[in-house]
């Protein structure tokens, strides 16, 4: 069923990433791509696989289910369609999409953290048509234009190469069909800075208070130099995604880009 992925692209940042503290990955995004090799990130995120889901609801100040609920409405989804959801997690983006096409469609969520991938199957065991697999999102276990639409939420900057994450998104979907990416964003509005002063200082605080001090703040460094929404949709052009467009949520904290796979060339 894989096939492999282009290799035409460049790989991943060169340079030593800088030294992991307290047992985490340093995390450090760089404007290619996360610093901390794919084997720690996804050790951390198999350590933090069970306080995930209630963490990632303080972190997000409660709105979480809206800003997932936004980005399936955006996939142009409908009944029998087949989505493919990258860096799935506990899968709820997943299993959101599997709500939108419905018994006669198919979702595959893929993870790198085996552990992830082993609370998602275990919460959504009794879904037909809703399947997941632990995998890399830079050598997707997928078909080309096998899928209606590709998403990624809060994933893409732990990726050690922005381009060719959304190059494998692209490859999987058809032509026609749409990538989105939804990611926390740095804005400097007055609405967002108290979203941004909860992120930097309360949630490394509340992963402290949950045994995962060194798993959160690797999670706050993973955002602090995550490349721009601008430069996000010139990498998502880069790899191969046509009229491209974000829009920010919440004041801009965060985003939701949108490309769509062009035709084949002649
Ligand atoms: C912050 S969590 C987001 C999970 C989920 N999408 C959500 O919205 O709750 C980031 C996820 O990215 C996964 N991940 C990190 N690097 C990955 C890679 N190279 N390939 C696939 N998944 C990866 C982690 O294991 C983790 O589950």
């Amino acid at each position: 069923m894989t096939e492999p992925r282009p290799d035409a692209l460049p790989s991943a940042p060169s340079g030593t990433p800088p030294a992991a503290t307290s047992g985490a990955p340093s995390g450090a995004a760089t404007e290619r791509g996360n610093a901390a090799p794919s084997s720690e990130v996804g050790a951390m995120f198999d350590d933090i696989a069970r306080v995930y889901d209630p963490m990632n609801l303080l972190s997000s100040v409660f709105q979480e289910p809206r800003w997932r609920r936004r980005r399936v409405a955006m996939t142009g989804l409908g009944p029998g369609g087949r989505a493919l959801d990258v860096a799935t997690g506990t899968g709820k983006v997943a299993a959101d999409l599997h709500d939108r096409v419905g018994p006669t469609g198919q979702v595959l969520g893929v993870d790198l953290s085996a552990g992830m991938i082993d609370v998602a199957r275990r919460q959504f065991a009794d879904r037909t048509g809703l399947g997941f697999q632990v995998g890399d999102a830079l050598a997707l276990p997928t078909e080309s234009a096998a899928f209606d639409a590709a998403t990624i939420a809060f994933g893409m900057r732990n990726l050690p190469d922005y381009r060719l994450g959304f190059a494998e998104m692209a490859r999987s979907v058809r032509p026609g069909g749409r990538v989105l990416c939804l990611e926390i964003a740095r804005p400097r509005s007055r609405s967002a800075r108290f979203l941004r002063w909860w992120f930097d200082r309360i949630v490394p605080l509340i992963g402290r208070l949950a045994g995962q001090g060194s798993a959160y703040g690797y999670l706050v460094r993973s955002v602090q130099a995550y490349p721009a929404p601008d430069r996000i949709a010139e990498i998502m052009r880069e790899a191969g995604l046509a009229d491209v467009t974000w829009q920010g949520m919440s004041g801009g904290i965060v985003t939701i880009h949108v490309g769509i796979v062009p035709p084949p060339e002649p």
